[in-house]
């Protein structure tokens, strides 16, 4: 059975984020998708909240499981018995920074492989922190993100603008 895993924030998960785990659910047996607790980063979305959404959007592939965690991912990795990561590359920019991260994850844990995915060029530029600065400021963004994170961010802009008033 090939596990991998496919970590990350997820504040919101986009259809940049879906379209690799379509793509990568042919690929392996199960995929755990693992989302990061990262105390350093201010998320709009709550853990279980951008559990919930991918849990939500993804319901369609049967192969995906969906945790958070915190700590080093090469531990994660080791605790699940995977050995693959996957991570999607929009651009250049993208490869220099996930090649080191690679690399890390490499020297932590050798047995790990990344696998990368080239995104689709219709999600090349989609991004979780532009689809919220644009939702934050009232535009739309239903065709890059999963009807239910387009639901989700009008409920966060609500509370946002009472909040503020
Ligand atoms: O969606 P993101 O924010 O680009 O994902 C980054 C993530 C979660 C994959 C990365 O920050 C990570 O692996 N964090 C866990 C801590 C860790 O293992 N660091 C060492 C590898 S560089």
């Amino acid at each position: 059975m090939t596990v991998a895993v496919y970590p990350g924030s997820f504040d919101p998960v986009t259809n940049g984020h879906i379209d690799i785990l379509e793509r990568t659910s042919r690929i392996f047996d199960k995929i755990i998708v693992a989302v990061v607790h990262n105390v350093t980063k201010q998320a709009l979305f709550t853990l279980d909240e951008r559990v919930d959404l991918i849990k939500e959007g993804t319901k369609h592939l049967n192969n995906i499981e969906v945790e958070c965690f915190n700590g080093l991912l090469a531990d994660f990795l080791k605790a699940r018995k995977a050995n693959v990561i996957i991570r999607g590359l929009r651009s250049i920019t993208d490869f220099e920074y996930e090649s080191q991260m690679s690399m890390m994850n490499k020297k932590l844990f050798p047995e790990i492989d990344t696998i990368f995915i080239v995104s689709d060029s219709q999600y090349t530029f989609v991004s979780s922190s532009g689809i919220k600065e644009a939702a934050m400021l009232g535009g739309n963004v239903s065709s890059l993100v999963p009807a239910v994170v387009e639901k989700g961010l009008q409920e966060k802009l609500i509370q946002l603008t009472k909040r503020s008033k």
